[in-house]
C-alpha cells in the first residue's frame, strides 16, 4: 500500500484510450507495486481475508465502480458473489495501463489470486471468467468533486480500497462518501477499506481512520451502516491496522 500518490491534480475525466504519452517512471512504479504486492502465495494476517469477507457479503452484483483502483481491481472481487462487471478509475492513467495490460495478458494469474479465491469457495474457472469482467477503465479524481458523468452512473457498488483515506481529513473524507453515494442507485452499496500506519510512519492526518468516525460520516450524510470495523495487523512494518467499511445509500 506503500506510495507517493499524485492525490489531488486535476485530470479531468476521460477513458484509458484518450490518455496520452504515459510517464515511464510511473509505469514502472505501478508495475513494481503490482509485482510486490499482488503475486507469490496468498499471506493471511494481513486483513485481505477480511476484507474480501466483506466484499462477498455486501457488495451487489451488477455494475461496480472502482475507484482508486491502481493494479488491484480484480483481487478484491475474487469473493464477489453473482455477475459483476468493473469500472476500474484512478487518478493516474499508468496504474490502469498496468492494470489492463495485467489482465489482458496470456500469462496465467499469480497464485494468490486462485488461493485467495479458494478461501471463499470460488473455483479457478471463475477467477477466470472474473479476469475478463475489468474494464471500462476512466481517469478522473476521486478526492475532489466527481464528473457528472460518473454521479450519473447510477452504479449498483462503489468500492474503494486505499483510496479514501488519501484526502487527510475528516472534512475530505465525508466528501468521499458523500461523491459515492451520488454514484451508486437507490440501495447501492459503497464498500471498502483505509490502511493505516503506525504512528511513526504517518506523514498525513490518519486520526479519521475508525469505524467511530465512519458511523458519524454515515449519519451525518444518510448512509446506513452495513458494516463498520477496525482491524489490527501485527507484524508489518509500516501498517498498524486497516478499517473496513460497508454502506449502503437510502
Ligand atoms: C494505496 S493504492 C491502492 C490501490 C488498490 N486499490 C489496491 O488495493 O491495491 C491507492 C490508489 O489510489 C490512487 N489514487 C490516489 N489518489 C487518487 C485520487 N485522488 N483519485 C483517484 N485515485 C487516486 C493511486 O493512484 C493508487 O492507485
Amino acid at each position: 500500500m506503500t506510495g507517493d500518490w499524485s492525490a489531488f491534480r486535476d485530470v479531468g475525466c476521460h477513458e484509458l484510450d484518450l490518455a496520452v504519452h504515459p510517464d515511464e517512471a510511473r509505469l514502472a512504479f505501478f508495475r513494481g507495486y503490482l509485482a510486490r504486492e499482488y503475486s507469490g502465495p496468498f499471506v493471511h494476517g494481513m486483513g485481505a481475508y477480511e476484507i474480501l469477507d466483506m466484499v462477498r457479503r455486501f457488495v451487489c452484483p451488477g455494475r461496480r465502480l472502482d475507484v482508486g483502483s491502481g493494479t488491484a481491481s480484480l483481487f478484491w472481487i475474487l469473493s464477489a458473489d453473482g455477475d459483476v462487471t468493473t469500472t476500474a478509475a484512478d487518478v493516474e492513467s499508468e496504474a490502469l495501463i498496468v492494470l489492463r495490460d495485467f489482465l489482458q495478458a496470456p500469462a496465467p494469474l499469480p497464485a494468490c489470486y486462485y488461493e485467495a479465491a479458494a478461501l471463499f469457495g470460488v473455483t479457478a474457472e471463475r477467477v477466470d471468467e472474473l479476469r475478463g469482467s475489468i474494464g471500462p477503465y476512466l481517469v478522473f479524481n476521486a478526492l475532489r468533486t466527481w464528473p457528472t458523468t460518473v454521479t450519473q452512473g447510477r452504479y449498483d457498488s462503489v468500492t474503494a480500497f486505499g483510496c479514501f483515506g488519501i484526502a487527510g481529513s475528516r472534512a475530505g473524507y465525508l466528501d468521499c462518501f458523500a461523491n459515492a453515494a451520488s454514484a451508486v442507485r437507490e440501495c447501492g452499496r459503497i464498500v471498502g477499506a483505509d490502511w493505516v500506519r503506525h504512528p511513526a510512519k504517518q506523514r498525513r492526518d490518519y486520526s479519521f481512520l475508525n469505524a467511530t468516525t465512519l458511523r458519524e460520516i454515515a449519519c451525518d450524510i444518510g448512509l446506513r451502516i452495513l458494516y463498520a470495523h477496525d482491524l489490527v495487523i501485527t507484524g508489518d512494518e509500516t501498517y498498524g491496522g486497516i478499517v473496513l467499511w460497508a454502506f449502503e445509500a437510502p
